[in-house]
Protein backbone atom coordinates (compact mmCIF):
# COMPACT_ATOMS: atom_id res chain seq x y z
CA UNK A 1 0.00 0.00 0.00
CA UNK A 2 1.14 3.32 -0.80
CA UNK A 3 2.11 6.22 1.97
CA UNK A 4 -1.08 8.07 1.21
CA UNK A 5 -3.48 5.09 1.74
CA UNK A 6 -1.65 4.09 4.47
CA UNK A 7 -2.31 7.42 6.06
CA UNK A 8 -5.42 7.32 5.57
CA UNK A 9 -6.29 3.54 7.23
CA UNK A 10 -4.31 5.21 10.29
CA UNK A 11 -6.43 7.86 10.49
CA UNK A 12 -9.49 6.00 9.30
CA UNK A 13 -8.55 3.67 12.15
CA UNK A 14 -7.38 6.16 15.21
CA UNK A 15 -10.72 8.01 14.85
CA UNK A 16 -11.22 10.52 17.23
CA UNK A 17 -8.33 9.31 19.55
CA UNK A 18 -6.14 10.46 16.30
CA UNK A 19 -2.76 9.45 15.44
CA UNK A 20 0.62 11.31 16.22
CA UNK A 21 2.96 12.06 13.12
CA UNK A 22 5.89 10.62 15.22
CA UNK A 23 4.05 7.44 15.32
CA UNK A 24 2.70 8.10 11.47
CA UNK A 25 6.31 8.23 10.42
CA UNK A 26 7.16 5.77 12.07
CA UNK A 27 4.97 2.78 10.18
CA UNK A 28 5.95 4.60 6.86
CA UNK A 29 9.64 4.64 7.42
CA UNK A 30 9.77 8.16 6.52
CA UNK A 31 10.63 11.93 7.86
CA UNK A 32 8.17 13.61 9.68
CA UNK A 33 7.96 16.32 7.59
CA UNK A 34 7.22 13.76 4.57
CA UNK A 35 4.35 12.83 6.48
CA UNK A 36 3.17 16.56 7.15
CA UNK A 37 4.02 17.01 3.12
CA UNK A 38 1.38 13.91 2.45
CA UNK A 39 -0.68 15.12 4.97
CA UNK A 40 -0.72 18.65 2.82
CA UNK A 41 -1.61 16.68 -0.42
CA UNK A 42 -4.72 14.93 0.96
CA UNK A 43 -5.52 18.87 2.28
CA UNK A 44 -5.76 19.89 -0.90
CA UNK A 45 -7.51 16.54 -2.10
CA UNK A 46 -10.37 17.79 -0.08
CA UNK A 47 -9.56 15.76 3.11
CA UNK A 48 -10.46 17.48 6.12
CA UNK A 49 -7.55 16.64 8.68
CA UNK A 50 -6.81 18.33 11.55
CA UNK A 51 -3.50 18.58 13.21
CA UNK A 52 -3.40 19.18 17.12
CA UNK A 53 -0.26 18.70 19.67
CA UNK A 54 -3.21 16.48 21.95
CA UNK A 55 -4.47 14.19 19.60
CA UNK A 56 -2.00 14.55 16.18
CA UNK A 57 -3.87 13.76 13.28
CA UNK A 58 -7.73 13.66 12.94
CA UNK A 59 -9.73 13.00 10.35
CA UNK A 60 -12.80 14.86 10.24
CA UNK A 61 -14.28 14.25 6.75
CA UNK A 62 -13.72 13.37 3.35
CA UNK A 63 -14.48 14.33 0.22
CA UNK A 64 -17.55 13.09 -2.02
CA UNK A 65 -14.77 12.06 -4.45
CA UNK A 66 -13.44 8.81 -5.54
CA UNK A 67 -9.75 8.51 -4.80
CA UNK A 68 -8.09 5.61 -5.50
CA UNK A 69 -5.52 5.62 -2.45
CA UNK A 70 -8.56 6.29 0.25
CA UNK A 71 -10.61 3.52 -1.71
CA UNK A 72 -7.84 1.05 -0.70
CA UNK A 73 -7.37 2.29 2.51
CA UNK A 74 -10.90 1.52 3.40
CA UNK A 75 -11.39 -2.52 1.51
CA UNK A 76 -9.40 -3.78 4.25
CA UNK A 77 -8.51 -7.62 3.61
CA UNK A 78 -9.82 -8.78 -0.12
CA UNK A 79 -8.91 -11.52 -2.18
CA UNK A 80 -8.43 -10.63 -5.31
CA UNK A 81 -11.27 -7.47 -6.62
CA UNK A 82 -9.29 -4.37 -5.62
CA UNK A 83 -6.11 -5.29 -5.24
CA UNK A 84 -5.11 -2.40 -7.75
CA UNK A 85 -7.45 0.38 -8.11
CA UNK A 86 -7.35 3.52 -10.39
CA UNK A 87 -10.00 6.39 -10.55
CA UNK A 88 -9.99 8.95 -13.81
CA UNK A 89 -12.24 12.06 -13.23
CA UNK A 90 -13.54 11.20 -17.33
CA UNK A 91 -13.00 8.87 -19.73
CA UNK A 92 -15.12 7.21 -22.87
CA UNK A 93 -15.33 4.41 -20.94
CA UNK A 94 -14.15 2.41 -18.23
CA UNK A 95 -14.65 -0.87 -20.04
CA UNK A 96 -12.11 0.43 -22.59
CA UNK A 97 -9.90 1.23 -20.35
CA UNK A 98 -9.78 -2.28 -18.60
CA UNK A 99 -10.02 -4.03 -22.10
CA UNK A 100 -6.38 -2.28 -22.92
CA UNK A 101 -5.46 -3.35 -19.28
CA UNK A 102 -6.46 -7.22 -20.28
CA UNK A 103 -4.54 -6.56 -23.61
CA UNK A 104 -1.07 -5.24 -21.73
CA UNK A 105 -1.74 -8.82 -19.64
CA UNK A 106 -2.01 -6.99 -16.28
CA UNK A 107 -3.35 -9.47 -13.51
CA UNK A 108 -6.90 -10.09 -11.87
CA UNK A 109 -8.67 -7.59 -9.60
CA UNK A 110 -7.89 -4.46 -10.80
CA UNK A 111 -10.95 -1.74 -10.70
CA UNK A 112 -11.03 1.20 -12.33
CA UNK A 113 -13.47 3.88 -11.77
CA UNK A 114 -14.61 6.69 -13.64
CA UNK A 115 -16.08 10.06 -11.88
CA UNK A 116 -17.61 10.72 -15.48
CA UNK A 117 -17.94 8.98 -18.84
CA UNK A 118 -18.47 9.99 -22.55
CA UNK A 119 -19.08 6.96 -23.97
CA UNK A 120 -20.46 5.06 -21.48
CA UNK A 121 -21.91 1.81 -22.94
CA UNK A 122 -24.93 -0.69 -21.64
CA UNK A 123 -26.59 -3.67 -23.00
CA UNK A 124 -27.28 -4.54 -26.56
CA UNK A 125 -25.42 -1.47 -27.59
CA UNK A 126 -27.59 1.17 -25.42
CA UNK A 127 -25.81 4.39 -24.31
CA UNK A 128 -25.72 4.96 -20.66
CA UNK A 129 -25.72 7.95 -18.84
CA UNK A 130 -22.93 8.59 -16.75
CA UNK A 131 -23.07 11.95 -15.91
CA UNK A 132 -19.82 13.79 -13.54
CA UNK A 133 -19.61 12.55 -10.00
CA UNK A 134 -23.35 11.07 -9.58
CA UNK A 135 -23.12 7.66 -9.89
CA UNK A 136 -20.46 4.79 -9.58
CA UNK A 137 -19.00 4.11 -12.73
CA UNK A 138 -16.66 1.33 -12.78
CA UNK A 139 -15.07 -1.95 -14.59
CA UNK A 140 -13.15 -4.89 -12.83
CA UNK A 141 -10.75 -7.21 -14.82
CA UNK A 142 -11.20 -10.78 -14.01
CA UNK A 143 -9.44 -13.87 -15.32
CA UNK A 144 -11.97 -16.65 -14.11
CA UNK A 145 -11.49 -20.45 -14.86
CA UNK A 146 -14.72 -20.97 -16.67
CA UNK A 147 -15.99 -22.17 -20.01
CA UNK A 148 -17.45 -19.08 -21.72
CA UNK A 149 -20.64 -21.05 -21.55
CA UNK A 150 -20.81 -20.37 -17.43
CA UNK A 151 -20.38 -16.96 -17.85
CA UNK A 152 -23.95 -15.69 -16.59
CA UNK A 153 -23.06 -17.06 -13.32
CA UNK A 154 -20.20 -14.38 -13.21
CA UNK A 155 -23.29 -11.97 -13.84
CA UNK A 156 -25.90 -13.23 -11.41
CA UNK A 157 -22.75 -13.06 -8.89
CA UNK A 158 -22.70 -9.78 -9.57
CA UNK A 159 -25.85 -8.45 -9.69
CA UNK A 160 -25.88 -10.49 -6.22
CA UNK A 161 -22.90 -8.44 -4.77
CA UNK A 162 -24.56 -5.05 -6.36
CA UNK A 163 -27.99 -5.51 -4.52
CA UNK A 164 -26.11 -6.59 -0.97
CA UNK A 165 -23.43 -3.84 -1.19
CA UNK A 166 -26.67 -1.28 -1.79
CA UNK A 167 -28.57 -3.00 1.05
CA UNK A 168 -25.63 -2.97 3.42
CA UNK A 169 -24.59 0.82 2.48
CA UNK A 170 -28.22 2.17 2.19
CA UNK A 171 -30.44 0.26 3.87
CA UNK A 172 -32.86 -0.26 0.82
CA UNK A 173 -33.80 -3.53 -0.69
CA UNK A 174 -33.46 -3.51 -4.08
CA UNK A 175 -34.64 -6.38 -6.46
CA UNK A 176 -32.78 -8.00 -9.43
CA UNK A 177 -34.41 -8.04 -12.51
CA UNK A 178 -32.89 -11.03 -14.56
CA UNK A 179 -29.98 -11.61 -15.77
CA UNK A 180 -28.72 -8.02 -14.47
CA UNK A 181 -30.69 -5.19 -14.14
CA UNK A 182 -30.39 -3.67 -10.38
CA UNK A 183 -34.54 -2.17 -9.48
CA UNK A 184 -36.69 -0.97 -6.80
CA UNK A 185 -40.31 -2.20 -8.47
CA UNK A 186 -39.93 -1.61 -12.04
CA UNK A 187 -37.31 1.45 -12.10
CA UNK A 188 -33.49 0.39 -13.10
CA UNK A 189 -30.72 1.54 -10.72
CA UNK A 190 -28.20 -0.43 -11.78
CA UNK A 191 -27.01 -2.61 -14.59
CA UNK A 192 -23.96 -4.64 -15.54
CA UNK A 193 -22.08 -5.44 -18.76
CA UNK A 194 -20.14 -8.15 -19.28
CA UNK A 195 -17.41 -8.60 -22.30
CA UNK A 196 -16.19 -11.38 -22.89
CA UNK A 197 -12.50 -11.82 -23.66
CA UNK A 198 -12.85 -15.88 -24.70
CA UNK A 199 -11.82 -18.89 -27.16
CA UNK A 200 -14.01 -21.78 -27.96
CA UNK A 201 -13.39 -23.92 -24.66
CA UNK A 202 -11.97 -21.24 -21.92
CA UNK A 203 -12.41 -17.57 -20.80
CA UNK A 204 -9.08 -15.64 -21.39
CA UNK A 205 -10.40 -12.53 -19.75
CA UNK A 206 -13.90 -10.96 -18.50
CA UNK A 207 -14.44 -7.23 -18.42
CA UNK A 208 -17.30 -6.33 -15.43
CA UNK A 209 -18.71 -3.46 -16.09
CA UNK A 210 -20.96 -1.83 -13.66
CA UNK A 211 -22.98 1.57 -13.49
CA UNK A 212 -25.17 2.48 -10.70
CA UNK A 213 -27.34 5.36 -10.29
CA UNK A 214 -26.37 6.79 -7.12
CA UNK A 215 -27.41 10.56 -6.33
CA UNK A 216 -28.79 11.33 -9.64
CA UNK A 217 -32.66 13.23 -8.83
CA UNK A 218 -35.26 12.06 -11.23
CA UNK A 219 -35.40 15.38 -12.94
CA UNK A 220 -31.87 15.23 -13.52
CA UNK A 221 -32.57 11.88 -16.04
CA UNK A 222 -32.61 12.47 -19.51
CA UNK A 223 -36.31 12.46 -20.34
CA UNK A 224 -36.23 9.08 -22.39
CA UNK A 225 -35.24 7.77 -19.06
CA UNK A 226 -37.51 9.09 -16.55
CA UNK A 227 -40.66 6.69 -16.81
CA UNK A 228 -38.13 3.68 -15.97
CA UNK A 229 -34.86 4.65 -13.92
CA UNK A 230 -34.47 5.74 -10.33
CA UNK A 231 -31.13 6.57 -8.26
CA UNK A 232 -30.41 5.64 -4.45
CA UNK A 233 -30.80 8.99 -3.73
CA UNK A 234 -34.30 9.17 -5.17
CA UNK A 235 -35.07 5.98 -3.29
CA UNK A 236 -33.68 6.80 -0.25
CA UNK A 237 -34.59 10.44 -0.05
CA UNK A 238 -30.77 11.56 0.52
CA UNK A 239 -28.03 11.75 -1.01
CA UNK A 240 -25.65 8.38 -0.55
CA UNK A 241 -21.91 8.43 0.53
CA UNK A 242 -20.62 7.19 -3.19
CA UNK A 243 -16.89 6.45 -1.65
CA UNK A 244 -18.79 4.18 1.13
CA UNK A 245 -21.06 2.60 -1.26
CA UNK A 246 -17.82 2.25 -3.60
CA UNK A 247 -15.86 0.49 -0.73
CA UNK A 248 -18.79 -1.93 -0.10
CA UNK A 249 -19.41 -2.87 -3.32
CA UNK A 250 -15.63 -4.03 -3.89
CA UNK A 251 -16.07 -6.13 -0.60
CA UNK A 252 -19.15 -7.67 -1.55
CA UNK A 253 -17.58 -8.59 -5.73
CA UNK A 254 -14.47 -9.82 -3.99
CA UNK A 255 -16.91 -11.80 -1.56
CA UNK A 256 -18.48 -13.66 -4.53
CA UNK A 257 -15.87 -13.93 -6.74
CA UNK A 258 -14.36 -16.16 -3.87
CA UNK A 259 -17.65 -17.95 -3.52
CA UNK A 260 -17.45 -18.73 -7.39
CA UNK A 261 -14.08 -19.73 -7.56
CA UNK A 262 -14.90 -22.46 -4.80
CA UNK A 263 -16.85 -23.92 -6.93
CA UNK A 264 -20.12 -22.48 -4.56
CA UNK A 265 -22.58 -21.18 -7.02
CA UNK A 266 -25.15 -22.64 -5.95
CA UNK A 267 -25.43 -20.26 -2.69
CA UNK A 268 -25.21 -17.30 -4.98
CA UNK A 269 -27.44 -18.89 -7.24
CA UNK A 270 -29.95 -19.48 -4.09
CA UNK A 271 -29.51 -15.82 -3.05
CA UNK A 272 -30.32 -14.56 -6.62
CA UNK A 273 -33.53 -16.76 -6.70
CA UNK A 274 -34.29 -14.92 -3.50
CA UNK A 275 -33.84 -11.32 -4.95
CA UNK A 276 -34.97 -11.78 -7.93
CA UNK A 277 -38.62 -10.31 -9.32
CA UNK A 278 -38.29 -11.73 -12.66
CA UNK A 279 -39.00 -15.82 -11.33
CA UNK A 280 -42.75 -16.71 -11.61
CA UNK A 281 -43.53 -14.38 -13.99
CA UNK A 282 -44.70 -14.16 -17.32
CA UNK A 283 -42.39 -12.91 -19.52
CA UNK A 284 -40.85 -12.10 -23.15
CA UNK A 285 -37.46 -12.56 -23.84
CA UNK A 286 -35.85 -11.30 -27.32
CA UNK A 287 -32.63 -13.77 -27.80
CA UNK A 288 -31.29 -12.51 -31.24
CA UNK A 289 -34.33 -12.89 -33.85
CA UNK A 290 -36.37 -15.20 -31.70
CA UNK A 291 -38.59 -14.14 -29.13
CA UNK A 292 -39.88 -16.28 -26.48
CA UNK A 293 -42.78 -16.19 -24.36
CA UNK A 294 -43.65 -18.14 -21.35
CA UNK A 295 -43.42 -18.67 -17.34
CA UNK A 296 -39.65 -17.86 -15.47
CA UNK A 297 -39.34 -20.63 -13.39
CA UNK A 298 -35.52 -20.83 -12.06
CA UNK A 299 -31.79 -20.67 -12.93
CA UNK A 300 -29.79 -23.22 -13.42
CA UNK A 301 -26.17 -24.04 -12.81
CA UNK A 302 -25.15 -21.78 -15.44
CA UNK A 303 -26.96 -18.58 -14.49
CA UNK A 304 -28.92 -19.46 -17.33
CA UNK A 305 -33.29 -18.57 -16.56
CA UNK A 306 -35.59 -21.71 -17.49
CA UNK A 307 -38.75 -20.40 -19.21
CA UNK A 308 -41.46 -22.68 -19.59
CA UNK A 309 -43.02 -21.77 -22.64
CA UNK A 310 -46.61 -22.11 -23.68
CA UNK A 311 -45.63 -25.51 -25.10
CA UNK A 312 -44.62 -27.11 -22.45
CA UNK A 313 -41.09 -26.91 -23.86
CA UNK A 314 -38.08 -25.59 -21.08
CA UNK A 315 -36.32 -22.99 -22.42
CA UNK A 316 -32.91 -22.15 -21.28
CA UNK A 317 -32.45 -18.31 -21.81
CA UNK A 318 -28.70 -17.08 -21.11
CA UNK A 319 -29.54 -13.41 -22.33
CA UNK A 320 -31.34 -11.02 -24.13
CA UNK A 321 -33.96 -8.63 -22.49
CA UNK A 322 -37.08 -9.16 -20.76
CA UNK A 323 -39.98 -7.79 -20.02
CA UNK A 324 -42.85 -8.50 -18.55
CA UNK A 325 -45.90 -10.86 -21.29
CA UNK A 326 -49.26 -8.93 -21.80
C1 LIG B 1 -26.82 -2.19 -18.78
O1 LIG B 1 -27.14 -1.97 -19.95
O2 LIG B 1 -27.65 -2.39 -17.90
C2 LIG B 1 -25.36 -2.22 -18.41
C3 LIG B 1 -24.82 -0.87 -18.03
C4 LIG B 1 -23.35 -0.90 -17.64
C5 LIG B 1 -22.78 0.47 -17.43
C6 LIG B 1 -21.38 0.42 -16.89
S1 LIG B 1 -20.81 1.98 -16.31
C7 LIG B 1 -19.19 1.35 -16.17
C8 LIG B 1 -18.94 0.47 -17.36
N1 LIG B 1 -18.47 1.26 -18.47
C9 LIG B 1 -19.34 1.27 -19.47
O3 LIG B 1 -19.18 1.88 -20.56
N2 LIG B 1 -20.42 0.53 -19.17
C10 LIG B 1 -20.30 -0.07 -17.85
Amino acid sequence: MNPDAQILRSLRGAGEAGVSGAALAKSLGVSRAAVWARIEELRRAGYDIEASPHHGYRLHGSPDRLHADDLLARLGPIKVIGRDIQVFNETSSTNDIVEKLARDLVAEGIAVFAESQTKGRGRLGRRWSSPAGKGLWLSVLLRPNLAPAAATQLTVSTAVAVARAIEKNTGLQPGIKWPNDIVFGTRKCAGILLELGAELDHIKHVILGIGIDVNILAEEFPEELRPIATSLQAEAGHPIDRPSLATALLQELDAVYARLRAGDFHEIGDEWMRRCTTLGQRVTIRVADRVVTGRAEALDEDGALLVRTEHGRLEHIIGGDVSLAK
